[in-house]
């Protein structure tokens, strides 16, 4: 039965292997990888290791993948392993058609003839025609051990040599075209070559088959690179360079990291950092990410050390921030200005580029300094800004641990940033306000029970004049709390101008106010008589920390509609499980939780 490659592909990429295997064999952990005793052979101690896409036995040397360990331990055929992990995997088998047959043979043809022009290209670097290239490569430091581990080679000086060499061998200008190899006949003009002049770095799939070329010029030419069309078998966007090799190495403990170029790879190999890969001259793609983490679950990215590295950088974050989960993160390495691997490993050695690897920064790290960096920290506002922006990069995680892990790593952050100056120091400049430098033991004195209410009241109102994109979530229960008259005026006016503005900030609220004659009451609520507010009320608060004192604040107004809030937010949640259920629901939850263990709400830190 010939089934697509790229069915079989998904079939293993979607079939848990130690899943499979752990139904029959007793596995446990052995860093990334499980053990467990041969079921193929009777053995006492465990020599069956199984990783992520196979399993081998270092007893008996039976080895394989999800298929083949069901059609071995259960003597079934291909097709019933297949159709039992496929229905396990809910993936259904694509009939095997007669074109199906075909289209799988026309593969085999075109991997062996990519086979074919990379012996041939391999071959004329060595002959006197390819003295020039071989030099070229040597003097880049490249050693004949890694010359030919890479497979490199030597196009041929004038176009029409691979055509010719290779029909020889049989194989039609068509077959090269089909390839990559050649650009096709078009209107009149003979179909020609698409490498010539160059020297020839094969890519390979995850494999080691041969799936295209690139070729680069040996002065200073351009293109510099050319790489191959996408075809049947090549597709850029899927493909890492020397993945084969890496996947081998990764295997064995190597750091796994990704860099620019053909060449960083190379050098990075020779050096010993066989865990090393590049996307094929774009940026870095999604399937390649999860490539990536096929491999390791901490991949390194490594980018340029100046603004294009810097932007690579902040789109590679946003393109994993979906996908992160606790075994798929990512950290983050910058190289020096100037340098790339090649030229780093060369004058320092390995050691240059291990030091660039112990500098690299977690992911939710690298990423605070990045949105620091594009909105800038300089004034409340772009605090507040920023706190948004984290925000909102927390709620991208669709892993709902790890977004909330992400979020506390982010306020944890702001705030010893920019709130907490060392106890009698003064306040950094430019960093907390002037309530943050307030010692915390004096913002907990004696409140008469009266006034306490009255200051939480207060409170209320003065969390939602800071932060009133707050106010479509609070709105009904705010409407119940009792005010004394100044505070109810600035409530109405604050639900009217809600109810009739789209971007709900703080400054277009306070002009509102203004123009409407509530200014004196406006700024009477802000003010830090007789009480300051708590921190994490303050206007560079982060939003949810405020959502959350919020609902501390009315918790200790009304606990039993607090309660009822948080009842409904789970159910809500529960309904439909989004960002903004779950920001409302953890922002309840912290309150009540907060309540639980008798704290007033004055108090700013728990
Ligand atoms: P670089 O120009 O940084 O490549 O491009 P490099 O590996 O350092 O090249 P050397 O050291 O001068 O030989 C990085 C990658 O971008 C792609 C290639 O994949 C290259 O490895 N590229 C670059 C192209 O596809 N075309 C080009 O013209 C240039
Ligand atoms: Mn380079």
């Amino acid at each position: 039965m010939a089934l697509p490659p790229a069915f079989l592909d998904e079939l293993r990429a979607r079939t848990p292997l130690a899943a499979v295997i752990g139904r029959r064999v007793r596995l446990v952990r052995a860093g990334r990888q499980w053990k467990g005793c041969c079921p193929f052979h009777g053995e006492k101690s465990p020599s069956f290791h199984v990783y992520e896409d196979h399993y081998h036995c270092f007893g008996c040397g039976e080895h394989g993948d999800a298929i083949a360990f069901v059609m071995r331990s259960q003597g079934a055929s291909f097709t019933e392993a297949v159709e039992q992990l496929a229905a396990e995997a809910g993936l259904e088998v694509p009939k095997a058609t007669p074109a199906a047959a075909a289209a799988e043979q026309r593969r085999l043809d075109l991997h062996a003839v990519l086979a074919a022009a990379a012996q041939a290209y391999q071959r004329r670097l060595l002959l006197p025609e390819g003295a020039r290239a071989l030099a070229y490569l040597r003097g880049r430091g490249l050693t004949d051990d890694t010359i030919r581990r890479f497979g490199l080679g030597w196009s041929g000086e004038g176009r029409g040599q691979l055509a010719a060499e290779l029909s020889r061998e049989g194989i039609p200008p068509a077959m090269l075209a089909e390839a990559g190899l050649m650009r096709a006949a078009e209107d009149g003009r003979q179909a020609t070559d698409m490498f010539f002049s160059r020297v020839m770095f094969p890519i390979r799939d995850r494999r080691g088959r041969t799936i295209s070329f690139g070729g680069r010029t040996l002065g200073d030419g351009q293109p510099k690179y050319v790489n191959g069309p996408e075809t049947a078998l090549f597709s850029k966007r899927r493909t890492l360079f020397a993945l084969d090799l890496a996947r081998e190495a990764a295997r064995t403990g190597a750091a796994v990291l990704a860099v620019e170029g053909y060449m960083d790879v190379i050098a990075l190999h020779q050096a010993g950092l066989a865990g090393a890969v590049a996307p094929l001259g774009t940026a870095l793609t999604e399937e390649q990410l999860e490539e990536l983490w096929r491999l390791s679950p901490m991949p390194v990215l490594c980018f340029d050390g100046d603004g294009a590295g810097a932007r690579a950088a902040a789109r590679a974050a946003e393109l994993a921030l979906p996908a992160l989960t606790a075994e798929r993160s990512l950290k983050l390495a910058t190289l020096p200005a100037g340098e790339d691997p090649d030229t780093l490993v060369r004058r320092r050695g390995a050691a240059g580029m291990t030091d660039i690897l112990a500098a690299a920064r977690p992911l939710s790290d690298a990423l605070f300094d990045m949105l620091r960096d594009e909105v800038g920290d300089g004034t409340p506002e772009l605090r507040a800004s920023l706190s948004k922006r984290l925000e909102a990069a927390a709620d991208r995680i669709q892993d709902r641990s790890l977004a909330w892990e992400y979020r506390n790593a982010f306020r944890a952050h702001f705030k010893e940033r920019y709130r907490k100056p060392p106890r009698g120091a003064p306040g950094r400049t430019g960093g907390g306000t002037a309530l943050a430098a307030r010692p915390r033991g004096l913002t907990r004195p004696t409140i008469a029970p009266a006034d306490a209410a009255a200051e939480r009241a207060r409170n209320l109102v003065a969390i939602l004049l800071n932060h009133p994109a707050l106010l479509h979530d609070v709105e009904e229960a705010f409407g119940t709390v009792p005010l004394s008259a100044p505070l109810a005026r600035l409530r109405a006016a604050m639900l009217e101008w809600s109810a009739g503005t789209e971007h709900l900030d703080s400054a277009g609220l306070m002009s509102h106010l203004t123009a409407i004659g509530l200014a004196a009451e406006a700024a009477q609520a802000r003010s830090a008589s007789p009480n300051p507010l708590p921190e994490c009320a303050a206007p560079n608060a982060m939003p949810a920390e405020a959502e959350e004192i919020w609902w501390h604040f009315f918790g200790l107004m009304h606990r039993s509609r607090l309660d009822e809030e948080v009842a409904q937010a789970r159910s809500a949640f529960e309904r439909r499980p989004d960002a903004a259920a779950q920001r409302r629901l953890v922002s309840l939850r912290a309150a009540q939780e907060a309540l639980n263990r008798g704290e007033q709400g004055l108090e700013t830190d728990p």
